[in-house]
């Protein structure tokens, strides 16, 4: 099978011949469908945590059922079935916070394509206890982002006692916020779409937003405001990895409002105790879900036709696929698709 490898760190990625490989027990091997792009793959790209090389990037995987090993039941052994996996790449169900009903943050913390290798490649290894269920019917390329990008953005907005009505600001419309856009407007949330670029302004409106403002320039506070007739934003997703863009918004926010960082930023925040305390502000960060979690994300994309915008990419041009990712021109995510 060809794979595509990042043998170093800063390194190109690298297409190579591997054997396809063999199930041990609670393993299955997917023979991959599609598998998307996601700005933490920079995190094995530019050897931010560390870990050993070489590593096949990939965290949005969609891929049907090639062999399962022993001890896997049906519907998780059955050659042929589609499941999805997402940035949790395995829990064990027994520890403390599996037990508490948190398998993302299953205390053996197996994050797929960082410590093991991921989608990026024909056939995946995976752990049974990852898998995702996707419905019939669902275009893999179109669902693969749903996996990391979906499931975040789906989670911050539910998790986080926002309530049904507010103004909700999606900020940086990349992959994760393209998305996030949808999903809120979907939830029911006013929804305005938070971007550095004019370029994005139609998409946004397109996703479902009632408004669009650049904080590019002076006066980011004050367009937001008048964005939202005066009231400011009762709570934002900020998915732009710039602590800048952050500490930026806290201006623009109403009384009890609450900032979900998703983004892995790129600097400790700075933060005036005075605005945070006068108007009762939050500032929560948070991880993407669990597989059941992650189901229930993509079963709500289905049920309200929430389609990631997408650029499909064969494997052989995958490093063209992250270029165009880590330098903000693909709409929305990349893709790369096995067939
Ligand atoms: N919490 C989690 O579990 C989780 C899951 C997935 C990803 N992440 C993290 O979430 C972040 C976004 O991932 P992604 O895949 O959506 O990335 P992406 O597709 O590259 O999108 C990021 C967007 O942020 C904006 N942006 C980028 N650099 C910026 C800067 N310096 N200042 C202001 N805005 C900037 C851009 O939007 P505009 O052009 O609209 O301004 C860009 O499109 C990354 O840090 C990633 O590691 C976290
Ligand atoms: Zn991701
Ligand atoms: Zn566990």
């Amino acid at each position: 099978m060809k794979a595509a490898i990042i043998s170093k760190p800063h390194g190109d990625f690298e297409i190579v011949e591997r054997p396809i490989p063999t199930p041990g027990p609670g393993q299955v091997v997917l023979k991959t469908k599609a598998c998307g792009i996601c700005q933490g793959d920079s995190i094995v790209k530019d050897n931010h945590w560390h870990l050993p090389y070489p590593r096949v990037p990939g965290h949005e995987i969609i891929g049907a059922v090639h062999q399962a090993g022993p001890g896997v039941e049906a519907p998780f052994s059955t050659v042929g079935k589609v499941f999805g996996v997402g940035w949790a790449g395995a829990s064990c169900g027994s520890c403390a916070n599996c037990a508490g009903g948190r398998r993302d943050q299953c205390r053996m913390h197996i994050m797929t394509g960082i410590n093991f290798d991921g989608g990026l490649s024909e056939y995946v290894l995976v752990h049974a206890s990852a898998l995702v269920e996707i419905p019939d019917g669902m275009d893999a390329a179109e669902t693969a982002p749903l996996l990391c990008a979906g499931i975040t953005v789906f989670g911050a907005l539910r998790k986080n006692g926002i309530l049904p009505g507010s103004i909700v600001g999606i900020q940086g419309l990349g992959g994760l916020g393209s998305i996030g856009v949808s999903m809120a407007r979907s939830m029911g949330f006013r929804t305005v779409g938070i971007s550095t670029s004019d370029s994005k302004r139609d998409l946004a409106f397109s996703f479902g937003a009632e408004a669009f403002v650049n904080t590019s320039g002076d006066g980011a506070v004050e367009k937001i405001m008048a964005a939202t007739g005066g009231h400011g934003l009762d709570a934002v997703i900020a998915t732009a990895p710039s602590a800048a863009a952050v500490e930026a918004l806290l201006p623009g926010l109403a009384f009890g409002g609450v900032v979900v960082v998703v983004a892995a930023l790129d600097r400790n925040l700075s933060l005036n105790p005075g605005l945070m305390l006068k108007n009762n502000l939050r500032i929560v960060f948070q991880t993407a879900g669990a597989a059941h979690e992650n189901a229930e994300n993509v079963r709500f994309a289905k049920a309200f036709g929430i389609k990631p915008l997408v650029e499909r990419f064969p494997l052989e041009r995958v490093g063209e696929a992250y270029d165009r990712m880590i330098t903000n021109k693909v709409r929305f995510r990349s893709v790369v698709v096995f067939e």
